[in-house]
């Protein structure tokens, strides 16, 4: 298995991974939002604001997961949201998803991120260092539909702490239909 960041030249396949994960897992609706949502983050973010990374198998993409930039204005942190995670579906249960998570979150030190955060089961995300949090820790960006699904991890040695004032996602996570 390789692990690598970066969507260029593979835009077409992450969406097409994303949206046949999702459609299996979740049905034919949330495999178009989870695609129209990668096409976004993947067509209308800032290079400094993605970070794309990818578990292939030759050729073949096998996982992928996105982190999106998140401003808190009021504080200095520099913050970062994952969503989605998808791991192809005859591949899942191998632990795949777990190293593929592993090696992101090393990427976003390497990069000076601070604080990630994401929206999901806190029994899958806890394997790899995320915590419930509520938003007195962090202000959600649009309101959350699910907050039992709000969390959080420090990727500094400091705990996290309160990250200050109101939260703002890319544009292409913008609607309330991803929160
Ligand atoms: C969720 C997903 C990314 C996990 O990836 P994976 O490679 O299958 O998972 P791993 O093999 O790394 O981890 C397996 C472990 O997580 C658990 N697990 C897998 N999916 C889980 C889920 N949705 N909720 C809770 N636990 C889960 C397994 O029971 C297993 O536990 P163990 O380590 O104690 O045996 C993958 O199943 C997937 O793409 N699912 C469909 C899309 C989705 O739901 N994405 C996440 C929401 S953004």
């Amino acid at each position: 298995m390789q692990f690598s960041t970066g969507q260029a030249g593979r835009e077409r396949q992450i969406i097409d991974l994303c949206a046949s994960t999702f459609t299996a897992s979740e049905g034919t609706e949330e495999g178009a939002s989870i695609a129209r949502l990668v096409t976004g983050l993947l067509g209308t973010t800032p290079d400094g604001d993605v970070v794309v990374c990818c578990a292939q198998e030759g050729p073949t993409l096998v996982g992928c997961i996105v982190f999106s930039r998140l401003r808190y204005e009021q504080d200095e942190r520099i913050v970062f949201v994952l969503a989605p995670v998808a791991v192809r579906t005859d591949r899942q249960g191998e632990g795949i998803g777990q190293q593929l998570l592993t090696y992101g979150l090393k990427q976003l030190r390497g990069r000076g991120v601070d604080v990630v955060l994401t929206y999901g089961d806190p029994a899958y995300y806890s394997k790899v260092g995320f915590r419930q949090i509520t938003e007195d820790v962090a202000r959600a960006p649009l309101p959350l539909s699910f907050p039992h699904g709000w969390l959080g991890q420090s990727l500094t040695e400091r705990d996290l702490q309160p990250l200050a004032g109101p939260g703002g996602c890319v544009p292409a996570l913008d609607s309330p239909e991803y929160w």
